[in-house]
C-alpha cells in the first residue's frame, strides 16, 4: 500500500502553486494569529542606518551576493543598542513573506514582509523590547518561516546616536540537507517548526543551516518540479524554486565554502522523493547520488561528522493497528552504503567530490582517516498520529525527531545541552487547566 504516492505529489506542486497567504490552517480550520503590521514609512523616522553588507550584520544560512535569503529559515542576527530596529527590504523580497523575529531569548514574533518596505520590527511597544538582560546588548534575530520565499535586506535602522553591534557566532555547527521533510513543510511555521530548525536551535549555542527544499531527490533530475537533486544543488547558494530561476535565471551562485566556516555536523535526511516510483530513481542512482553528497561534504569540510538518517515514509492502517509504509525504503541500500564509508579499504583513500566541477578525486593520504559516517534509524521514533495527513512530520512529530537527533549527538559527539530556556517552537504550548474529568 502506497497511499503516499499522491500525498508527496501534493508535495511538489504545491510549491510552485500556492502565492504568499498569511492565513495558518490547522486541522482544516484557520488557526488564531495575531501578526503585528510591522510596515512603516520611512520618511516619518529619522534612523542611523547600516548597509546590507555591514559587517555588524551576520547573515544566517545561505544568503547571496545581492543578500537575497535561499533555503529553509535563514536568517540574519546582530546586537543593538536602543529600543528600535527597522529593516528596509529590497524588491528581491517574496511579497507577503511571513517572517519570525525575537529578541533576545523571547519567543518569537511572526509579521509578513512587503517588498521593497520599511518594517520597524521593534520599538519601545514591542512584547520585551524594553526588559534588560540577563543578555546583554540585546540581540535581534530574524529567520524567514518558508522555504520557497524569502527576503532581500536592502539595510537595517536603529535609533540616531544608537548602533549595531556585531555578534561572535557561536563555537559549533550543524547543517541538515534534506527534503521537505527538512524544510518543514506542513508544520505550524514552516521551516521555524522544523526539526531540523528544532535541533539547531535546542541544542542551543549552535549556528545551524537547513540546506532542505521539498520534492527534491538526491539524483540530479526532475523530481517534483525540482530541476535538479541535491547532488548538485547542495554545492549552490540558492535552492530550486521557481524564485530562484526568475530571479538568477541558470546562473546560479555556486555556494562560497571557503568564505563560510565548515559544518560540524552533517545530517543528512534524503531519499524520500527518490524512492518514490513517480520520479524513477533507481536504487543505485540514488546510492551514487547520496555518496557524492557526502563525498562532497567531506571535501568541503574535512572535520564535518556525517549523520545518515534511515527514511520514515509514513503509516498505514491494517485492521485495528498501523504499521510504517515501505519500512525497508532503501534500508539496506543505505546501511552498505555507510559500512563501504566506514571499511578499511574506503579509509585508507577516500574520495572527495565537486558538485560544480562534477569531479571526484581520490585522496592519497599517509594515515587511515577516523570513520565519520554515522547511521541514525529513525524507526520508533514517529508513530502514526506524527504524521499529518500531508504525509509530514506534525509539530509533534518534529519534535520527537529534533530531540531523539540531540540524543544521538549528545551520545555520539558529547555536545552539551545549552537551550534550557529560550524559546524553541512557538505556541506549541498545550496543557490541561482541569485536573478532574
Ligand atoms: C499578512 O499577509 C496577508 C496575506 O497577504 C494579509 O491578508 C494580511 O492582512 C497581512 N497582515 C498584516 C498584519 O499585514
Ligand atoms: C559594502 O558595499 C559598499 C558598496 O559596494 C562598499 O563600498 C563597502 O566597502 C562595503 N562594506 C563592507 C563592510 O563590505
Ligand atoms: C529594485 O531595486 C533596485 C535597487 O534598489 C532598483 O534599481 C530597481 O529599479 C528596483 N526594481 C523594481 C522593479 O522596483
Ligand atoms: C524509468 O527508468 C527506466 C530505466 O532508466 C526506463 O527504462 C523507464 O522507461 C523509465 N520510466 C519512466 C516512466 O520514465
Ligand atoms: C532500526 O530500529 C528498528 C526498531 O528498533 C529495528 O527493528 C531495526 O533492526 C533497526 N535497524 C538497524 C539497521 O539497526
Amino acid at each position: 500500500m502506497l497511499p503516499s504516492l499522491s500525498g508527496l505529489a501534493a508535495l511538489g506542486l504545491a510549491v510552485f502553486s500556492s502565492l504568499v497567504s498569511g492565513t495558518i490552517l490547522q486541522n482544516g480550520q484557520v488557526r488564531e494569529i495575531n501578526f503585528p503590521n510591522t510596515r512603516t514609512d520611512p520618511s516619518a523616522h529619522t534612523f542611523k542606518t547600516y548597509p546590507a553588507n555591514a559587517s555588524e550584520i551576520s547573515y544566517k544560512g545561505r544568503w547571496d551576493s545581492k543578500h537575497v535569503s535561499w533555503w529553509s529559515a535563514p536568517g540574519i542576527k546582530f546586537g543593538y543598542t536602543g529600543q528600535t530596529v527597522a529593516i528596509t527590504f529590497g524588491n528581491l523580497t517574496s511579497n507577503g513573506v511571513l517572517v519570525g523575529y525575537r529578541i533576545a531569548g523571547l519567543d518569537w514574533i511572526f509579521t509578513n514582509i512587503t517588498a521593497g518596505a520599511t518594517h520597524l520590527l521593534v520599538s519601545p511597544e514591542t512584547p520585551g523590547a524594553t526588559l534588560t538582560g540577563p543578555i546583554n546588548p540585546w540581540t535581534f534575530e530574524l529567520r524567514v518561516t518558508n522555504w520557497a520565499y524569502g527576503v532581500q535586506i536592502k539595510s537595517v535602522h536603529v535609533a540616531p546616536g544608537e548602533r549595531l553591534i556585531k555578534l561572535p557566532d557561536y563555537g559549533r555547527r550543524i547543517e541538515v540537507i534534506g527534503d521537505s521533510l527538512s524544510a518543514g513543510m506542513y508544520t505550524s511555521y514552516e521551516g521555524l517548526s522544523s526539526w531540523a530548525y528544532g535541533l539547531g536551535a535546542g541544542l542551543g549555542n549552535t549556528e545551524y543551516t537547513v540546506t532542505g527544499y521539498p520534492g527534491i531527490c538526491a539524483a540530479d533530475q526532475d523530481c517534483w518540479g525540482n530541476p535538479r537533486g541535491q547532488v548538485h544543488q547542495w554545492f549552490y547558494t540558492s535552492d530550486t524554486s521557481s524564485r530562484a530561476y526568475e530571479i538568477h535565471g541558470d546562473k546560479a551562485e555556486p555556494w562560497d565554502f571557503a568564505k563560510h566556516p565548515a559544518a560540524d555536523i552533517v545530517v543528512i535526511n534524503i531519499g524520500t522523493n527518490d524512492q518514490n516510483s513517480h520520479n524513477n530513481v533507481s536504487a543505485a542512482a540514488y546510492i551514487d547520488a547520496l555518496t557524492k553528497i557526502i563525498q562532497g561534504v567531506h571535501g568541503k569540510w574535512p572535520s564535518a561528522q556525517v549523520i545518515v538518517m534511515s527514511l520514515w515514509l509514513g503509516f498505514y492502517q491494517s485492521g485495528n493497528t498501523y504499521y510504517p509504509n515501505a519500512p525497508d525504503g532503501f534500508v539496506r541500500e543505505i546501511l552498505d552504503m555507510v559500512k563501504g564509508f566506514n571499511s578499511d579499504a574506503y579509509l585508507s583513500s577516500p574520495t572527495i567530490y565537486d558538485g560544480v566541477t562534477k569531479k571526484s578525486t581520490k585522496l592519497r593520504i599517509k594515515k587511515k582517516e577516523k570513520p565519520f559516517v554515522h547511521y541514525f534509524n529513525t524507526s520508533g521514533i514517529l508513530q502514526h498520529n506524527d504524521i499529518g495527513p500531508q504525509w509530514h512530520p506534525t509539530d509533534v512529530g518534529a519534535i520527537k525527531v529534533a530531540s531523539h537527533l540531540q540524543q544521538f549527538i549528545q551520545r555520539t559527539f558529547g555536545w552539551e545541552f545549552y537551550a534550557t530556556g529560550p524559546e524553541v517552537y512557538h505556541e506549541t504550548l498545550y496543557w490541561n487547566d482541569e485536573p478532574n474529568y
